[in-house]
């Protein structure tokens, strides 16, 4: 594609009003690199903080391309290339160098991941290293695969990866945003029981339509941990998927059963959690971060979505040109996943 041009949305500076599109040359992939014509991109919370100057400890490169999350065809690949060809259907990894085990000590740093600091995926092409590249599973459109490599990943790692999520166990997971719903989707179809919390009852009947077990409603219940125990008959849950940070890790807590496992997974609430050490204690329990997941997990995930038939929820679908609108649809909380088509 010598000479090629592609449209871009990029940040001159920090801010969503300052995201413009611009023309920029269709890049080369060189050896070992594949590239990809983008289908579509998903948004996630945190390319909201990204836009806005808010997660990233050294500010990227500008004019900064956004968003992490990517579904795609290979087009064109470059030497030495073997792990895809041309017409091959693929997503990024949100780690780039995250393939298996534990991640290179630069991770720990908040480097090395896809949509901040490295360039994003809001563009109609983009070049990855096939090591980055995960196939997309058959089954599933562009707009539905482009929602897996942060939210749904983010899920599974939690659940299945770590969290070793059985049959009959009890799961909770927080609000009814992208990576909740795959909670929801994941633990449901492995067999485990869903709590789903959330500030809207008509949002938790939809989640209850979509396979939830139980639902809290946490404007109603402020104590909500306390009902999260009694639906399970005092027995607790096994697994808490913590979305909201601060005090709300107290309910968290409450809700657990023993030796039950809180994931950290975000701080919508607040950057700093606080729970109390006795519950913690006497429960046996353990809280573990959890900062997406690497490749191996995502192809195991991949298969599972495609063993179980698993569809992700999709609350809204922009065109390219209306990538601003798809932020404010962010703000206002969506049930699932905003997508963006970026070509047919
Ligand atoms: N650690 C990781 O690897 C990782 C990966 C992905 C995301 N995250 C983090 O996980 C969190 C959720 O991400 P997401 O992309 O799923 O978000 P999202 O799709 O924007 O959904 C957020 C949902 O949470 C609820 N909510 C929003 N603000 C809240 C608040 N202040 N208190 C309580 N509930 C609130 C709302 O649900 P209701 O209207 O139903 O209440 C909202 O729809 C974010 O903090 C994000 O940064 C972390």
């Amino acid at each position: 594609m010598a000479n090629a041009t592609m449209k871009v949305w990029q940040l001159p500076a920090f801010g969503l009003n300052n995201l413009v599109m611009a023309e920029r040359p269709v890049p080369v992939p060189g050896p070992g690199e594949v590239l990809i014509k983008v289908g579509a991109v998903s948004l996630n919370y945190r390319d909201k903080l990204v836009v806005n100057g808010q997660l990233l400890p050294e500010p990227p490169a500008m004019p900064f391309v956004p968003v992490s999350d990517m579904a795609g065809e290979v087009v064109e690949v470059g030497q030495q290339v073997s792990r895809f060809r041309a017409g091959d259907r693929v997503m990024g990894n949100f780690w780039t160098q995250w393939i298996d085990g534990e991640p290179p000590q630069a991770m720990l740093k908040h480097g090395l991941s896809l949509g901040g600091p490295l360039p994003g995926m809001l563009a109609q092409y983009v070049v990855l290293t096939e090591e980055v590249a995960v196939a997309t599973p058959a089954p599933l459109s562009d707009e539905q695969a482009a929602t897996l490599p942060v939210a749904a990943l983010t899920a599974w790692f939690a659940l299945v990866e770590a969290g070793r999520l059985g049959e009959g166990q009890t799961v909770l997971v927080q609000g009814t945003g992208g990576v909740s719903l795959f909670g929801m989707q994941i633990a449901h179809a492995l067999g485990a029981r869903v709590i789903v919390t959330s500030h809207s009852d008509e949002k938790l009947e939809h989640a209850k339509a979509l396979g939830a077990w139980g639902g809290i409603n946490t404007s109603e219940y402020p104590a909500w941990g306390e009902i999260a125990n009694k639906l399970t008959a005092g027995e607790g849950v096994s697994h808490v998927l913590e979305m909201i940070g601060g005090d709300n890790l107290g309910q968290s807590i409450e809700a657990l059963g023993a030796a039950g496992r809180i994931f950290q997974i975000g701080f919508l609430g607040d950057k700093e959690v606080r729970l109390p050490a006795l519950s913690l204690m006497l429960r046996r329990a353990t809280l573990q971060g959890v900062s997406v997941g690497h490749r191996r997990a995502f192809e195991d995930m991949n298969r599972a979505i495609d063993r179980h038939g698993i569809k992700p929820v999709i609350d809204s679908v922009f065109a390219f040109a209306e990538v601003r609108a798809a932020f404010d649809r962010l703000e206002q909380g969506p049930f699932g996943k905003v997508e963006i088509q970026v070509s047919e």
